[in-house]
Protein backbone atom coordinates (compact mmCIF):
# COMPACT_ATOMS: atom_id res chain seq x y z
CA UNK A 1 0.00 0.00 0.00
CA UNK A 2 3.12 2.03 0.80
CA UNK A 3 4.59 1.73 -2.43
CA UNK A 4 1.43 2.13 -4.37
CA UNK A 5 0.73 5.82 -2.93
CA UNK A 6 4.59 6.89 -3.37
CA UNK A 7 4.07 5.83 -6.88
CA UNK A 8 1.06 7.87 -6.63
CA UNK A 9 2.53 10.83 -4.98
CA UNK A 10 5.18 10.86 -7.78
CA UNK A 11 2.92 11.02 -10.73
CA UNK A 12 1.20 14.06 -8.42
CA UNK A 13 4.18 15.80 -8.05
CA UNK A 14 5.29 14.80 -11.95
CA UNK A 15 1.92 16.02 -13.00
CA UNK A 16 2.12 19.54 -11.01
CA UNK A 17 5.52 20.45 -13.39
CA UNK A 18 5.04 18.72 -16.61
CA UNK A 19 1.83 20.88 -18.88
CA UNK A 20 2.46 18.68 -21.95
CA UNK A 21 -0.24 16.54 -21.72
CA UNK A 22 -3.67 17.57 -20.28
CA UNK A 23 -4.95 14.76 -20.04
CA UNK A 24 -2.83 13.76 -17.33
CA UNK A 25 -4.41 16.56 -14.99
CA UNK A 26 -7.61 14.65 -14.93
CA UNK A 27 -5.80 12.05 -12.37
CA UNK A 28 -7.38 12.72 -8.95
CA UNK A 29 -6.67 15.20 -7.15
CA UNK A 30 -6.22 13.52 -4.21
CA UNK A 31 -3.12 12.11 -5.94
CA UNK A 32 -2.04 15.65 -6.20
CA UNK A 33 -2.63 16.52 -2.79
CA UNK A 34 0.34 17.27 0.09
CA UNK A 35 -1.83 16.50 2.62
CA UNK A 36 -4.99 14.03 2.95
CA UNK A 37 -6.70 13.56 5.85
CA UNK A 38 -9.99 11.13 5.62
CA UNK A 39 -12.74 10.58 8.68
CA UNK A 40 -9.95 10.95 10.86
CA UNK A 41 -10.60 10.49 14.88
CA UNK A 42 -8.47 11.19 17.97
CA UNK A 43 -9.64 10.06 20.88
CA UNK A 44 -7.04 10.68 24.20
CA UNK A 45 -7.50 10.06 27.63
CA UNK A 46 -8.31 12.87 29.84
CA UNK A 47 -8.76 13.26 33.71
CA UNK A 48 -12.63 13.17 33.55
CA UNK A 49 -12.73 10.43 30.56
CA UNK A 50 -11.73 10.32 27.02
CA UNK A 51 -11.63 13.27 25.37
CA UNK A 52 -12.84 12.96 21.26
CA UNK A 53 -10.67 15.97 19.99
CA UNK A 54 -11.23 15.27 16.30
CA UNK A 55 -14.16 13.57 15.04
CA UNK A 56 -14.09 13.10 11.63
CA UNK A 57 -12.14 15.21 9.89
CA UNK A 58 -12.06 15.12 5.83
CA UNK A 59 -9.24 17.76 4.03
CA UNK A 60 -7.20 17.61 1.20
CA UNK A 61 -4.31 19.74 0.23
CA UNK A 62 -2.67 20.12 -2.60
CA UNK A 63 1.04 20.92 -3.45
CA UNK A 64 2.07 24.64 -2.77
CA UNK A 65 -1.26 25.70 -1.45
CA UNK A 66 -1.20 28.06 2.12
CA UNK A 67 -4.36 27.05 4.22
CA UNK A 68 -5.14 29.13 7.11
CA UNK A 69 -6.79 27.48 10.10
CA UNK A 70 -8.98 29.22 12.14
CA UNK A 71 -11.23 28.56 14.97
CA UNK A 72 -12.05 29.13 19.11
CA UNK A 73 -9.05 27.75 21.26
CA UNK A 74 -9.58 24.00 22.09
CA UNK A 75 -11.70 23.59 18.66
CA UNK A 76 -8.21 20.51 17.58
CA UNK A 77 -6.72 23.36 15.63
CA UNK A 78 -2.86 22.48 17.19
CA UNK A 79 -3.62 18.72 17.37
CA UNK A 80 -4.82 18.77 13.55
CA UNK A 81 -1.15 19.40 12.61
CA UNK A 82 0.39 17.61 15.28
CA UNK A 83 -1.45 14.63 13.01
CA UNK A 84 0.39 15.89 10.25
CA UNK A 85 3.21 16.11 11.39
CA UNK A 86 3.04 12.49 12.74
CA UNK A 87 3.55 13.63 16.18
CA UNK A 88 -0.14 12.18 17.14
CA UNK A 89 -1.31 8.80 15.96
CA UNK A 90 -4.90 8.79 14.95
CA UNK A 91 -7.42 6.60 16.57
CA UNK A 92 -8.98 6.37 13.01
CA UNK A 93 -8.67 7.32 9.58
CA UNK A 94 -6.27 7.66 6.97
CA UNK A 95 -3.05 10.30 7.41
CA UNK A 96 -1.24 10.73 3.94
CA UNK A 97 1.29 13.70 3.71
CA UNK A 98 3.15 13.63 0.36
CA UNK A 99 2.03 10.88 -1.08
CA UNK A 100 3.02 8.46 2.21
CA UNK A 101 0.06 6.59 4.07
CA UNK A 102 1.56 7.20 7.34
CA UNK A 103 -0.17 3.96 8.77
CA UNK A 104 2.75 2.33 6.95
CA UNK A 105 5.70 3.95 8.95
CA UNK A 106 6.47 2.92 12.56
CA UNK A 107 8.01 5.54 15.15
CA UNK A 108 11.63 5.82 13.56
CA UNK A 109 10.14 5.73 9.97
CA UNK A 110 7.28 8.88 11.06
CA UNK A 111 10.47 10.54 12.62
CA UNK A 112 12.66 10.08 9.55
CA UNK A 113 9.49 11.08 7.18
CA UNK A 114 9.12 14.58 9.16
CA UNK A 115 12.87 15.19 9.46
CA UNK A 116 13.16 15.00 5.48
CA UNK A 117 9.24 16.11 4.76
CA UNK A 118 7.87 18.59 7.33
CA UNK A 119 8.88 21.81 9.13
CA UNK A 120 7.07 23.05 11.81
CA UNK A 121 7.36 26.43 13.67
CA UNK A 122 5.24 27.15 17.04
CA UNK A 123 3.93 29.79 19.16
CA UNK A 124 7.05 29.72 21.75
CA UNK A 125 9.73 29.38 19.30
CA UNK A 126 11.49 26.03 20.62
CA UNK A 127 14.53 26.90 19.81
CA UNK A 128 17.31 24.83 22.16
CA UNK A 129 18.65 27.09 24.68
CA UNK A 130 22.55 25.69 25.34
CA UNK A 131 22.97 25.94 21.00
CA UNK A 132 23.23 29.31 18.95
CA UNK A 133 21.27 30.77 15.97
CA UNK A 134 23.84 29.04 13.81
CA UNK A 135 24.06 25.31 15.71
CA UNK A 136 20.08 25.31 16.18
CA UNK A 137 20.02 25.66 12.21
CA UNK A 138 22.74 23.09 11.69
CA UNK A 139 21.97 20.51 13.87
CA UNK A 140 18.94 19.03 12.72
CA UNK A 141 20.51 19.26 9.22
CA UNK A 142 23.66 17.32 10.45
CA UNK A 143 20.95 14.90 11.98
CA UNK A 144 20.12 14.19 8.52
CA UNK A 145 23.72 13.50 7.15
CA UNK A 146 24.10 17.09 5.21
CA UNK A 147 27.61 17.59 5.25
CA UNK A 148 26.91 21.49 3.77
CA UNK A 149 24.77 22.10 7.30
CA UNK A 150 26.71 24.84 8.81
CA UNK A 151 27.35 26.48 5.81
CA UNK A 152 23.95 26.04 4.48
CA UNK A 153 22.09 27.36 8.31
CA UNK A 154 24.56 30.33 7.63
CA UNK A 155 22.68 31.33 4.67
CA UNK A 156 19.36 30.61 5.58
CA UNK A 157 20.50 33.11 8.88
CA UNK A 158 21.30 35.50 6.35
CA UNK A 159 18.12 35.35 4.17
CA UNK A 160 15.91 35.75 7.36
CA UNK A 161 18.22 38.90 8.35
CA UNK A 162 20.45 37.06 11.15
CA UNK A 163 23.88 37.48 9.64
CA UNK A 164 24.63 39.48 12.26
CA UNK A 165 23.83 37.18 14.97
CA UNK A 166 24.95 33.74 14.21
CA UNK A 167 26.53 33.02 17.56
CA UNK A 168 23.66 34.58 19.91
CA UNK A 169 21.70 32.08 21.80
CA UNK A 170 18.18 32.29 22.33
CA UNK A 171 18.20 34.10 25.37
CA UNK A 172 20.06 36.89 23.76
CA UNK A 173 17.68 37.19 20.54
CA UNK A 174 14.64 39.06 20.94
CA UNK A 175 11.17 37.26 20.15
CA UNK A 176 11.26 38.09 16.75
CA UNK A 177 14.67 37.35 16.13
CA UNK A 178 14.00 33.84 18.20
CA UNK A 179 11.33 32.97 15.63
CA UNK A 180 13.15 34.07 12.42
CA UNK A 181 16.23 31.36 13.76
CA UNK A 182 12.78 29.03 13.88
CA UNK A 183 11.79 29.79 10.73
CA UNK A 184 15.48 29.60 9.09
CA UNK A 185 15.57 25.89 10.70
CA UNK A 186 12.17 24.76 9.52
CA UNK A 187 12.84 26.40 5.75
CA UNK A 188 16.89 25.05 5.93
CA UNK A 189 15.68 21.51 4.98
CA UNK A 190 13.39 22.85 2.13
CA UNK A 191 10.26 20.98 3.47
CA UNK A 192 7.53 19.98 1.14
CA UNK A 193 5.29 20.75 4.10
CA UNK A 194 5.39 23.72 6.64
CA UNK A 195 3.41 23.98 9.56
CA UNK A 196 2.97 26.86 11.83
CA UNK A 197 1.01 27.45 15.07
CA UNK A 198 -0.24 31.16 15.65
CA UNK A 199 3.60 31.93 15.25
CA UNK A 200 3.39 35.14 16.02
CA UNK A 201 1.15 34.68 18.78
CA UNK A 202 4.21 35.28 21.27
CA UNK A 203 5.43 38.64 19.29
CA UNK A 204 4.18 42.52 18.72
CA UNK A 205 2.31 43.62 15.58
CA UNK A 206 4.68 45.10 13.61
CA UNK A 207 7.37 42.04 14.36
CA UNK A 208 4.86 39.81 13.66
CA UNK A 209 4.20 41.23 10.63
CA UNK A 210 7.69 41.01 9.59
CA UNK A 211 7.41 37.38 10.77
CA UNK A 212 4.52 36.68 8.82
CA UNK A 213 5.89 38.62 5.40
CA UNK A 214 8.85 36.26 5.80
CA UNK A 215 6.82 32.92 6.45
CA UNK A 216 4.55 33.58 2.92
CA UNK A 217 8.46 35.00 1.50
CA UNK A 218 9.48 32.09 2.36
CA UNK A 219 6.57 29.79 1.28
CA UNK A 220 6.64 31.37 -2.48
CA UNK A 221 10.01 30.65 -3.16
CA UNK A 222 10.27 27.45 -1.93
CA UNK A 223 6.44 26.04 -3.18
CA UNK A 224 5.84 24.52 0.34
CA UNK A 225 2.41 23.85 1.17
CA UNK A 226 1.82 25.70 4.13
CA UNK A 227 -0.86 25.39 6.92
CA UNK A 228 -0.98 28.03 9.17
CA UNK A 229 -3.20 28.09 12.35
CA UNK A 230 -4.22 31.61 13.10
CA UNK A 231 -6.90 33.55 15.26
CA UNK A 232 -5.74 36.73 13.43
CA UNK A 233 -8.43 36.92 10.00
CA UNK A 234 -6.35 39.44 8.13
CA UNK A 235 -3.75 37.10 8.23
CA UNK A 236 -6.24 34.01 7.46
CA UNK A 237 -7.56 35.82 4.06
CA UNK A 238 -3.71 36.07 3.04
CA UNK A 239 -3.71 32.20 2.38
CA UNK A 240 -5.36 30.38 -0.80
CA UNK A 241 -7.71 28.76 1.22
CA UNK A 242 -9.21 29.18 4.98
CA UNK A 243 -10.66 26.32 6.84
CA UNK A 244 -12.79 26.89 10.05
CA UNK A 245 -12.50 24.22 12.80
CA UNK A 246 -14.99 24.31 15.46
CA UNK A 247 -15.10 21.26 18.11
CA UNK A 248 -13.13 18.52 16.70
CA UNK A 249 -14.52 19.04 12.85
CA UNK A 250 -13.92 21.28 9.71
CA UNK A 251 -17.35 23.49 10.48
CA UNK A 252 -16.88 25.94 7.62
CA UNK A 253 -14.64 27.36 4.76
CA UNK A 254 -13.73 30.51 4.06
CA UNK A 255 -13.33 33.85 5.41
CA UNK A 256 -16.91 34.83 5.60
CA UNK A 257 -17.75 31.72 7.58
CA UNK A 258 -14.70 31.71 9.63
CA UNK A 259 -15.11 35.62 10.60
CA UNK A 260 -18.85 34.32 12.09
N1 LIG B 1 -2.94 15.23 25.40
C1 LIG B 1 -4.23 15.56 25.55
N2 LIG B 1 -5.03 14.79 26.30
C2 LIG B 1 -6.35 15.10 26.45
N3 LIG B 1 -6.94 16.15 25.88
C3 LIG B 1 -6.18 16.97 25.13
C4 LIG B 1 -4.80 16.72 24.93
N4 LIG B 1 -4.31 17.68 24.12
C5 LIG B 1 -5.35 18.50 23.84
N5 LIG B 1 -6.47 18.08 24.46
C6 LIG B 1 -7.79 18.72 24.35
O1 LIG B 1 -8.16 18.74 22.99
C7 LIG B 1 -8.85 19.91 22.65
C8 LIG B 1 -8.20 20.54 21.44
O2 LIG B 1 -6.90 21.04 21.81
P1 LIG B 1 -6.00 21.86 20.78
O3 LIG B 1 -4.74 22.18 21.48
O4 LIG B 1 -5.92 21.10 19.50
O5 LIG B 1 -6.90 23.17 20.56
P2 LIG B 1 -6.61 24.47 19.69
O6 LIG B 1 -7.74 24.59 18.71
O7 LIG B 1 -5.23 24.45 19.16
O8 LIG B 1 -6.77 25.63 20.78
P3 LIG B 1 -5.96 27.02 20.98
O9 LIG B 1 -6.54 27.98 19.98
O10 LIG B 1 -6.31 27.41 22.38
O11 LIG B 1 -4.51 26.75 20.80
C9 LIG B 1 -8.84 20.78 23.89
O12 LIG B 1 -10.11 20.69 24.52
C10 LIG B 1 -7.76 20.18 24.75
O13 LIG B 1 -8.05 20.35 26.11
MG1 LIG C 1 -3.51 25.55 19.57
Amino acid sequence: MLITRRTASTQGSALQTADTDASQLRVSDSHASAISLSGVHLTLPGPAGPVNILRGVDLEVPQGVALGVVGPSGSGKTTMIMVVAGLERVTSGRVAVAGTDYSGLDEDGLALFRRDNVGIVFQSFHLIPTMNALENVAVPMEFAGRADAFDRAEEQLKRVGLGHRLTHYPGQLSGGEQQRVALARAFAVQPKILLADEPTGNLDGATGQQIIDLLFELHDQHDTTLVLITHDMKLASKCDRVVRIADGLIAGEGLAKAAE
